[in-house]
């Protein structure tokens, strides 16, 4: 029997090792966290991440062939194919802050890996990585093996969060990058077997392991680019009476570029595509191609302008103060069908208005009071020039109440923001809404949910990105 082990019990290591287990009956797969708690979670009831399908999928394998433990050393090495997923988050400090990938947890499991093995192995690259890591990573293996023979693979993972069990079980493409040695392939076609088990052959590319290392950060930032392009053209759109759904629609007819990815927004969030596109152009500066990092840089630029102008939409629409206006927030994930807010624009947005001394009141059906709490008073490392900016004062976390409910998010409310696409707010009851509002009632719609003219004919200002104005933010103040 094939023994697999993941390390870091995550939103990737998590779901992915989920579907092997599914899909491999033959295979022992322990997935291994030095987090005592998030071990725990995965063994209960209550997951710690909320993924649509994931509990079917845990519970059928479970106790089977799907392991959770802290047990990390143990699992190890009894392995033959060790995944490392661990957090590689942006680092704060020291020689490349703001930009460069902190690899202090990879080069620590890394350790580990060499420290206990017993037996030959395979060593997998999951989590994003800069490129050429891999190259590191044998180093330290090989420097520590006493022995002991690793071969790494690099084999990034392209689910997207909120439909992780539908990416992995039928994946656009997995992609296997190793040494191009007789060693290096046999690795390739170990882990293709794997793989093999549900994904169709013609699906499962190889490429050598820059390639695939690469390949990860740049298909993310392509992804990042269509949004920040079509989020470009939403200002413009609003500039000029067009509207960037049928514009976008126009764009996306065209077989060369594609429908899909192409919804203007508040701006994207997610753990992964401020930090690989940063990653992205401190390699690119490091190998001494400072326009390729500038080109790149401007995806998150805009991203940061979309932020800042649906904010200042909204304070200079309401007559240039919300200063003790309760504002109902309506969703803080950074997209559906999750509970993680890892970057989510809410927090900026959120931010942004409490900054004008507004009274925040938010909803979201999977975010808790205390990780909303967090976000906005943990102090946020700026990318563009590093430095900690001060937290937010007890005051202004005494303006943000989280309720669990959007009727009660919005009764007595100046203002709605909405900033996450929850199918639920499509179908919402706005009459009532509306009429436990103060007056004028305004929407502002981040993420195009909304009916706009049916809430017009309610009576709402409905401000909705990208879409022909309302003729009364229209004689408001230029938004910057
Ligand atoms: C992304 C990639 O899609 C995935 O392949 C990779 O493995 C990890 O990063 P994820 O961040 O989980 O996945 O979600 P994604 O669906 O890509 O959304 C990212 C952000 O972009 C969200 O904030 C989303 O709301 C926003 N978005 C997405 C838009 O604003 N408009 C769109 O058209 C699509
Ligand atoms: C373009 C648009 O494709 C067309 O829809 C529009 O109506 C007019 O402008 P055209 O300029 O005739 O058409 O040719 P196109 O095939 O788009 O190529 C433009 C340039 O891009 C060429 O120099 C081509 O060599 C280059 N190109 C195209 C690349 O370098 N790489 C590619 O992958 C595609
Ligand atoms: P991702 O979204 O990439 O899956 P997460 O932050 O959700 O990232 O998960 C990474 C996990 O890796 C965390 O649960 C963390 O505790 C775990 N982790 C980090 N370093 C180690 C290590 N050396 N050994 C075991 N687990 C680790």
């Amino acid at each position: 029997m094939v023994k697999i082990c993941c390390i870091g019990a995550g939103y990737v290591g998590g779901p992915t090792m989920a579907v092997i287990a599914l899909k491999c009956p033959s295979i022992e797969v322990a997935v291994v966290d030095i987090s005592v708690s998030r071990i725990n979670a995965w063994n209960s009831d209550q997951l710690p991440i909320y993924e649509p399908g994931l509990d079917g999928v845990v519970k059928e394998c479970r106790g089977r062939n799907l392991f959770f433990s802290t047990d990390v050393e143990k699992h190890v090495s009894e392995a033959d194919i060790v995944f490392v997923s661990v957090n590689t988050p942006t680092k704060t400090r020291g020689l490349g802050a703001g930009k460069a990938a902190d690899l202090t947890y990879w080069e620590s499991a890394a350790r580990m890996i060499a420290d206990v093995s017993k037996s030959d192995k395979i060593v997998v690259e999951k989590s994003t990585v800069p490129v050429k890591t891999a190259e590191a990573i044998e180093k330290i293996l090989t420097h520590n093996s006493k022995g002991i023979k690793f071969q790494i693979l690099s084999n990034p993972e392209f689910l997207a969060e909120g439909t992780a069990i539908k990416d992995l079980f039928n994946p656009d493409r997995v992609l296997i990058g190793g040494r191009e040695t007789p060693e290096g392939q046999k690795a390739i076609s170990t882990l293709k077997a794997v793989y093999a088990h549900w994904v169709p052959e013609d699906r499962i590319l190889t490429t050598n392991l820059w390639s695939a290392e690469l390949s990860k950060l740049a298909a993310n930032a392509f992804l990042a680019q269509r949004i920040s392009s079509v989020n470009a053209i939403s200002a413009l759109c609003e500039a000029t009476g067009a509207n960037v759904s049928q514009v976008a629609y126009s764009v996306g007819t065209d077989s060369r570029i594609g429908p899909k990815f192409l919804n203007a927004s508040v701006g994207f969030g997610g753990s992964c595509f401020q930090k690989d596109i940063l990653n992205l152009v401190y390699i690119c500066e490091c190998n001494g191609l400072p326009e390729v990092a500038e080109y790149w840089k401007q995806v998150i630029k805009i991203n940061d302008y979309q932020k800042n102008r649906f904010v200042n939409r909204v304070v200079a629409s309401m007559f240039n103060t919300v200063s003790n206006k309760k504002i109902a927030v309506l969703g803080f994930a950074f997209k559906k069908d999750t509970g993680d807010t890892r970057e989510t624009p809410a927090i900026d947005v959120c931010k942004g208005l409490l900054g004008d001394k507004a009274r925040l009141s938010i909803y979201d059906p999977q975010v808790s009071e205390d990780q909303i709490q967090r976000d906005l008073t943990l102090s946020k490392f700026e990318w563009d020039h590093p430095t900690h900016l001060q937290p937010m004062s007890p005051t202004t976390v005494k303006q943000v109440s989280v309720v669990w409910d959007a009727y009660e998010a919005t009764k007595e409310a100046h203002a709605v923001c909405i900033l996450t696409e929850w199918d639920e707010f499509k179908t919402l009851d706005y009459q009532r809404i509306y009429d436990n509002m103060q007056k004028p009632a305004f929407i502002f719609d981040g993420r195009n949910v909304v009916d706009v003219d049916k809430l017009r004919d309610i009576g709402f200002i409905v401000f909705s990105i990208g879409k022909p104005l309302d003729p009364w933010l229209k004689d408001m103040p230029a938004v910057a």
